[in-house]
């Protein structure tokens, strides 16, 4: 391992989607921990095993591995109703869950009925202007979390009294505010609070204070991995704002979102599609509005693993790739979905932009509305990799293609995705040294 306590972040460094949960699969084996800090049931995760199909939006994909234990931080928009349909669905499957592979937060924020409605009806009375969420309830958490007065932890599910106490004065508020602009019906704070407790009483032996376990587990040396959602074009400070999510996406949201110090991150893996997907609304230069990105959608299976909605597609932007690199320190790339390329005859990669004929010197996501993109073109191949398994059994253009990646990003590609499956994957130059999947 490159870093000295041996602790990995996985985060992406796009507007999220790029296939994060096959590389946390291939590294949660040589990891003790796998731990989500930021998002919440927003996320999708597509992990196929021995041609089983899991799809996981908060549980992290660790769970698919026996002898790790998964863990829901604080920083996490934590949906119960989700998680224990997930917990049910793995179960049923025969992957054991419980306290010893699967621990929240007590500090989490729940994700309560109101905030999917806030979500939902706020969206819609937005129009056009709308930012295209994913209906999770997400902003309005974490909007309630800065607010403090009216947000519900993980720790409040588990004293029913209480909870209904805060159900009914929060539902008041709410209440009278969805009334007044959205012209909604009220709700039922006792059914409400009751639903949640019983969501609580099925939790609680899984409820934690994962912030001392997580620093005790770091104290002693156990490689922890921390698991990014979304991707870092998404992140609430530093992404296409206002079109981002409501939470910290990048390494940088790793301490705070896990209650651990910063040299905790360890060594961080940025994942990069080897083009760029963006789901809802907000600047995306390299789109490709037309048959290229029409291919990309069909080759990539570019619809949300969360809302099924199709994926706006567009070639590699390296510039963008390059500010989210250096913002979270990633010093390996991994590079997903490269077989989607396959049967093209020219690539685009991104190489900067340029604003009222200048180039841009230092990226900026706020430039990307009126950035036009400055342009290198690569010839593609036409050969099926996805049975590659070196980087030396990959086509020419193809292994042209990633030495490109690596010269534009300044960063060695560590693994490279070549298809769904779990096995489909080539670690290629990566500093993580025992992380054979
Ligand atoms: P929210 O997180 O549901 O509020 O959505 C805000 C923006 O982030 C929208 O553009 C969503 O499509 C996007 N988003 C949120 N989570 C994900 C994800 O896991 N993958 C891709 N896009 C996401």
């Amino acid at each position: 391992m490159a870093s000295a306590n041996g602790n990995v972040t996985v985060v992406g460094l796009q507007w999220g989607d790029e296939g994060k949960g096959k590389v946390v699969d291939a590294l949660s084996d040589v990891c003790k921990y796998v731990v989500r800090f930021c998002g919440g049931a927003n996320a999708g995760h597509t992990v196929r095993v021995g041609g089983e199909k899991y799809a996981l939006h908060l549980i992290p994909s660790g769970i698919l591995h026996e002898g790790v234990v998964n863990v829901i931080a604080n920083g996490v928009a934590f949906d119960p109703a989700v998680a224990l349909e997930e917990v049910g669905a793995l179960v049923e499957r025969g992957i054991p869950v419980g306290p010893e592979n699967f621990r929240v937060s007590a500090a989490a924020q729940v994700v309560m009925p109101w905030h999917r409605l806030e979500d939902t009806l706020g969206e819609k009375r937005l129009g056009s202007r709308k930012i295209g969420t994913t209906a999770k309830g997400i902003g309005p958490c974490y909007a309630d979390k800065a607010r403090r007065t009216t947000a519900v932890r993980v720790a409040d599910l588990l004293d029913a009294d209480q909870l209904r106490e805060k159900a009914r004065r929060i539902v008041e508020i709410k209440d009278r505010t969805f009334a007044a602009l959205y012209d909604a019906e009220p709700m039922d704070a006792d059914a409400i609070a009751d639903e949640y407790a019983d969501y609580g009483r099925k939790l609680s032996g899984m409820v934690a204070n994962t912030g001392a376990l997580l620093r005790r587990a770091v104290a002693q040396g156990e490689r922890v991995l921390f698991e990014g959602g979304q991707g870092s074009l998404l992140d609430i400070d530093h992404g296409t704002y206002p079109f981002v999510t409501s939470s910290p996406v990048t390494a940088c949201g790793v301490p705070a979102g896990a209650g651990v110090p910063p040299s905790a991150v360890g060594h961080v893996v940025g994942l990069v599609k080897a083009y760029t997907s963006r789901v809802g609304a907000g600047p995306f230069p390299t789109e490709q509005d037309n048959e290229i990105g029409q291919r990309l959608r069909d080759r990539g299976n570019e619809y949300g693993t969360t809302t099924g909605r199709p994926r706006r597609c567009g070639w590699l932007d390296a510039f963008a790739v390059r500010y989210a690199a250096d913002l979270s320190g990633a010093g390996e790339i991994a590079l997903a979905l490269l077989d989607v390329l396959s049967g093209l005859e020219e690539l685009k990669i991104c190489t900067g932009y340029r604003i009222a004929g200048r180039d841009v010197e230092d990226f900026d996501p706020a430039m990307m509305a009126e950035a036009e993109c400055v342009y290198e073109s690569m010839p593609g191949w036409q050969e099926e990799i996805t049975g590659a398994r070196s980087f030396a059994e990959l086509p020419d253009n193809a292994r042209q293609y990633v030495r490109k990646v690596e010269a534009l990003t300044a960063r060695p590609v560590g693994f490279i995705g070549v298809g769904p499956d779990r096995e489909a994957l080539i670690v290629h130059d990566s500093r993580l040294r025992d992380a054979q999947p």
